[in-house]
């Protein structure tokens, strides 16, 4: 199983809590998802790794420490994947951004991708896919599988609710992706949405209620 890491912060669980009331608004929605993924972005990279770099001070020489690992890709799942990019950018500017949309055809219920377009050297980059809400799991089980297919390596996932199935779901179908979410729901409903959740994560970032 990818390991599960439900974000246990203060300040997350705050600014979680404030966005879940139907009465915040699309600016501050969309400002607050930014914060929570930058936050969660800081916790994601605890892992990365780093070398030794001499550097000078104004008043010496020292040993120091820079960055030294695989280089990131951010990869969110369109449409409310996009809200957390932004967020992300500001820990690590220099990452190359990807998108994947996918849908599920009404007919065969297949999923079938309807954007997608990497950075040429995705399958040596450390992949952030990001995508809010982790409901049922499956479009997001779905984007992991094509992202595979198309070459890339090493992913981890964030998101900023998840349901328990969805997280079940998504740590048995990719046992080697690393998952990370800002809070644990309770329950799925019967039309797919996170109890008690935040409602239609992509309406509320973009406006479009
Ligand atoms: N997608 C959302 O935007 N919200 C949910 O609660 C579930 C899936």
């Amino acid at each position: 199983m990818g390991r599960v890491h439900i974000m246990d912060h203060p300040l997350v669980r705050h600014k979680i809590d404030y966005i879940r009331r139907k009465e915040v608004g699309t600016k501050e929605f969309r400002e607050m998802i930014e914060e929570i993924a930058m936050l969660m972005c800081y916790e994601a990279t605890r892992e990365l790794k780093l070398a030794d770099v001499e550097i000078e001070t104004p008043l010496c020489k020292m040993t120091g420490k820079e960055l030294a690992g695989r280089k990131l890709a951010v990869v969110p799942i369109l449409r409310a994947g996009l809200g957390m990019v932004e967020g992300i950018l500001k820990m690590i500017p220099a990452a190359k951004i990807g998108h994947i949309g996918l849908y599920r055809d009404p007919d065969t219920l297949m999923p079938v991708e309807y954007y997608c377009k990497l950075p040429s050297d995705c399958d040596k980059r450390e992949v952030f896919v990001v995508d809010p809400m982790l409901a049922t799991g499956g479009s997001s089980s779905e984007a992991l599988a094509m992202l595979k297919q198309k070459g890339v390596k090493n992913m981890t996932f964030l998101c900023i609710l998840a349901a328990p199935e969805g997280l079940e779901k998504l740590s048995k179908d990719h046992p080697d992706v690393d998952i990370y979410a800002g809070a644990l729901d309770e329950k799925l409903n019967e039309h797919g949405y996170i109890v008690p959740g935040l409602g239609d994560a992509g309406d509320r970032i973009f406006g479009t209620k």
